[in-house]
């Protein structure tokens, strides 16, 4: 669905990923992974359009999406949740989610994947009229996850989805992506939190200085002693 061809992206003349390539097939979970700086956000953003890789090709479903402009891959199919999240943080969770659907603004059915978003966080329909900026730190991760279903993408990337959050919504928001996977979608998944993001994913790269420093089935990956080692803490 997503093939990513040794992607080159630079900050100034600055390679912060280089000749990276990365596969992800409908349907799967995909795990990239690594520390502090080693390019993840870069990849993500890469895909999404926000920076331009200086060479290397990306396509999604067969069409070349590089060097489009990010509105146009986000109403090609791809959703992007961002490190920072981007809420509108005076805006109610209502209103926040309804930016999520403006492609739809015209259509009748504009709100369908509003019944999706409250299945899996029903904490947001609880929270319809609360400002973004006075949820939780996982309420607001949630509250970003179901802004970007109501784009009705095909493929879901998150940037860090346990970042800042306690423990016990880091679960949630772990399980919640293999619920959103099991209704059709296909979800590309940034984490430094290695060992929870392997165990719900199918497939995981790890990504070191801008490099892929290895690929495979995360059940694979999980069990390497060297990854153990340096990644696990085991
Ligand atoms: N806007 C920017 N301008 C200049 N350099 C940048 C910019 N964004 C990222 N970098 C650099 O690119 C490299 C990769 O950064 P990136 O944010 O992709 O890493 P990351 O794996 O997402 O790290 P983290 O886990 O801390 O989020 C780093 O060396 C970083 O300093
Ligand atoms: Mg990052």
């Amino acid at each position: 669905m997503l093939s990513v061809h040794e992607i080159t992206t630079a900050y100034q003349g600055l390679v912060a990923i280089s000749a990276v390539s990365i596969e992800v097939a409908k349907g799967e979970i995909v795990c990239v992974a690594g520390a502090n700086g080693a390019g993840k956000s870069t990849l993500l953003k890469s895909i999404a359009g926000a920076e331009r890789p200086r060479s290397g090709t990306i396509s999604f479903d067969g069409a070349r999406i590089d060097g489009k402009p990010q509105h146009m891959i986000t109403a090609g199919g791809i959703a992007f949740v961002p490190e920072n999240r981007r809420l509108f943080p005076r805006l109610s969770v209502r209103d926040n989610l309804r930016l999520g659907s403006y492609l739809y603004r015209s259509e009748a059915n504009r709100d369908e994947p509003l019944d999706l978003v409250f299945k899996l966080f029903p904490r947001l329909s609880e929270r319809l009229e609360q400002r973004a900026e006075t949820l939780s730190g996982g309420e607001q991760q949630m509250l970003a996850i179901g802004r970007a279903l109501m784009t009705r993408p095909r493929l879901l990337m998150l940037d860090e989805p346990s970042q800042g959050i306690m423990p016990k919504l880091v679960d949630e928001i772990f399980q919640a992506v293999k619920r959103i996977r099991d209704t059709g979608l296909t979800v590309l998944i940034v984490e430094q939190r290695m060992a929870e993001c392997l165990e719900i994913a199918d497939r995981a790269y790890i990504l070191q200085t801008g490099r892929v420093l290895m690929k495979g089935p995360a059940a694979e990956i999980s069990t390497n002693p060297d990854v153990r080692k340096a990644y696990l803490g085991l």
